[in-house]
C-alpha cells in the first residue's frame, strides 16, 4: 500500500504535508469558519433556526468535526439550496447500511446517521427487531429514507448499491470478559456478513465495529480475498472511540478546550494494543511520567470502565455510536471529494512489521489515500517500549483471525 512521508500534521488548526523528501508543504486551513442561512444544523432537524452561526455548537459531531464538515460542504450545501427546497432532499446521495442495527450501538448510530445531510438512504439490517427501529427512525424529519431488512434472506437486498457498510453486529462484553472472549461468536457473524458484502457491494467502504476488532478486520480481509474482491483501501477497523476517549481524558486532565485536543491512537483495539501517542498530542502540552502512565492505562481500559459500570448490560454503546458516526461522516466527506479527511483506523498497513495496524490515515474517494507515518516517528521512550510490547499480542490476534477463515473457507 502506498504511504506518504508527512512532515507535520495537525487537525483542528492547519495541515502541512510534504511528499517524500520534498520541501513543498501544502498548508491549508482545516477548519473553515463561516456563517450561512439555513445551515446544515437546521437540516438535521434538531434546530428550527434559519440562520445559525456555524462556529457555534450545532452538530452532533462536535465543534471540531462539525466545523470541518461544514467547511467542506458549504459550497455543495449552497448549490443544493439553489436546486431544491432545503430539507426535502439530502445534500448528497450516499447510501449507508448498518448490519446489527437493532443493537445497543446500532440504534443510536442509526439515529446519528439519520441526521447526516449526506445520506439519501439508510438501510438497517438485523436478525431481529429492526422493523420497529426503522419505523421509529423514519418519523424523523431529515431527508434520508429508512429501510429495514430482517434475516439472511433480506441481507442481499439491504446491501445492493450501498456506499458504506457499518458492522456492529455481534455480542458485547460482560464484566470479566476480554474482547478476545467474543471471538467464537463474533468471528462467524462477521465472516457471514462480509461474505454478503463481497457478493452485493464489493466497492463499499466497510467499517468493522464488532469485537475483537484486532481479529475481525483480518477475518474480513481474508473473506474478501477469497471472494476475489479485497481492496485494502476500503476495509477499516473502527478505532475512533479510542481517539474520542483520549481527546476527552486529556482535555479533562489538562484543562484544555476539547476543540484544541487531538491525540493519535495507534496499534490495535484491545488492552495494551491500544497505544495513545500522548507525545504527539495537539495542542502542545506536556505530561509528567505519572500522567502519561495514568492516562495511557485509562484510555486502554476505558471500554472495561463502561462494561463494569453497566454491570452485565453490555459495553459502550452511546460513545461508540458517536465515534462510529464520526467515522461514517468522515468517509462520506472523503467520498464526496473533501481532500482533508484524516482519521485513525485499524487497517492493512506497512508502517510496522505487522500486516494490520491502527494509525492515522488520509481518506479519499477511493478509500485510504495514505497511511500517515509521522506520528510513529520520534516517539517517547515510554511509547517506543509500549509499541514493542503490544506487537506480540496484536500479531497473535491478527493470525487468529486469518487462520479462522483459512480453516473454514468462504462459500462461493
Ligand atoms: N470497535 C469498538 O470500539 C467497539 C466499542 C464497543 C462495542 N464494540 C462491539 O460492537 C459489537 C456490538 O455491540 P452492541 O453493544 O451493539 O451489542 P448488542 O448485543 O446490543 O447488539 C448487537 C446486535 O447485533 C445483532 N446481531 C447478532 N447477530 C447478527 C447477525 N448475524 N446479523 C446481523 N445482526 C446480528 C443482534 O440482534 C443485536 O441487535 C460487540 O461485538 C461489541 O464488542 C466495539
Amino acid at each position: 500500500m502506498a504511504t506518504t512521508s508527512a512532515t507535520t500534521f495537525s487537525i483542528g488548526s492547519t495541515v502541512s504535508f510534504g511528499s517524500r523528501g520534498s520541501l513543498l508543504p501544502k498548508t491549508k486551513p482545516f477548519a473553515v469558519r463561516f456563517t450561512y442561512q439555513n445551515s446544515l444544523a437546521s437540516f438535521s432537524g434538531l434546530k428550527a433556526a434559519t440562520s445559525v452561526k456555524c462556529e457555534s455548537e450545532s452538530s452532533f459531531l462536535g465543534k471540531e468535526s462539525s466545523a470541518a464538515l461544514r467547511g467542506s460542504f458549504v459550497p455543495k450545501a449552497e448549490k443544493a439550496n439553489q436546486r431544491s427546497h432545503y430539507g426535502l432532499q439530502p445534500l448528497a446521495s450516499y447510501k449507508v447500511a448498518i448490519l446489527g442495527a437493532a443493537g445497543g450501538i446500532g440504534q443510536p448510530l442509526a439515529l446519528l446517521i439519520k441526521m447526516s445531510p449526506l445520506v439519501s438512504a439508510l438501510k438497517l439490517y438485523d436478525i431481529a427487531n429492526v422493523k420497529g427501529v426503522a419505523a421509529d427512525l423514519g418519523h424523523c424529519n431529515t431527508p434520508s429514507q429508512v429501510q429495514d431488512f430482517t434475516g439472511a434472506s433480506e441481507l442481499g437486498n439491504c446491501l445492493k448499491g450501498v456506499n458504506v457498510v457499518v458492522i456492529p453486529a455481534g455480542v458485547p462484553r460482560k464484566p470479566g470478559m476480554t474482547r478476545d472472549d467474543l471471538f467464537n461468536i463474533n468471528a462467524n457473524i462477521v465472516k457471514t456478513l462480509v461474505e454478503a458484502v463481497a457478493d452485493n457491494c464489493p466497492d463499499a467502504f466497510i467499517h468493522i465495529i464488532s469485537n475483537p476488532v484486532n481479529s475481525t478486520v483480518p477475518i474480513a480481509a481474508e473473506v474478501l480475498k477469497q471472494k476475489g474482491v479485497y481492496d485494502p483501501k476500503k476495509l477499516f477497523g473502527v478505532t475512533t472511540l479510542d481517539v474520542v476517549r483520549a481527546n476527552t481524558f486529556v482535555a479533562q486532565k489538562k484543562n484544555l478546550k476539547l476543540i484544541d485536543v487531538d491525540v493519535p491512537v495507534v496499534g490495535g483495539h484491545a488492552g495494551i494494543t491500544i497505544l495513545p501517542l500522548l507525545s504527539k498530542t495537539k495542542a502542545s502540552v506536556s505530561f509528567t511520567d505519572e500522567e502519561v502512565e495514568q492516562l495511557t492505562v485509562r484510555i486502554q481500559n476505558a471500554g472495561t470502565e463502561v462494561v463494569e459500570a453497566k454491570a452485565g448490560a453490555g459495553s459502550a454503546t452511546l460513545s461508540m455510536a458517536y465515534a462510529a458516526a464520526r467515522f461514517v461522516e468522515s468517509s462520506l466527506r472523503a467520498l464526496d471529494g473533501d481532500g482533508d479527511v484524516y482519521e485513525c483506523s485499524f487497517v492493512q498497513s506497512d508502517l510496522t512489521d505487522l500486516p494490520f495496524f491502527a494509525s492515522r490515515i488520509k481518506l479519499g474517494r477511493k478509500g485510504i489515500e495514505a497511511l500517515i507515518p509521522s506520528d510513529l516517528q520520534g516517539l517517547s521512550e515510554y511509547e517506543e517500549k509500549a509499541l514493542e510490547a503490544l506487537k506480540p499480542e496484536l500479531k497473535a490476534s491478527i493470525e487468529k483471525g486469518i487462520a479462522f477463515v483459512q480453516k473454514q473457507p468462504v462459500t462461493a
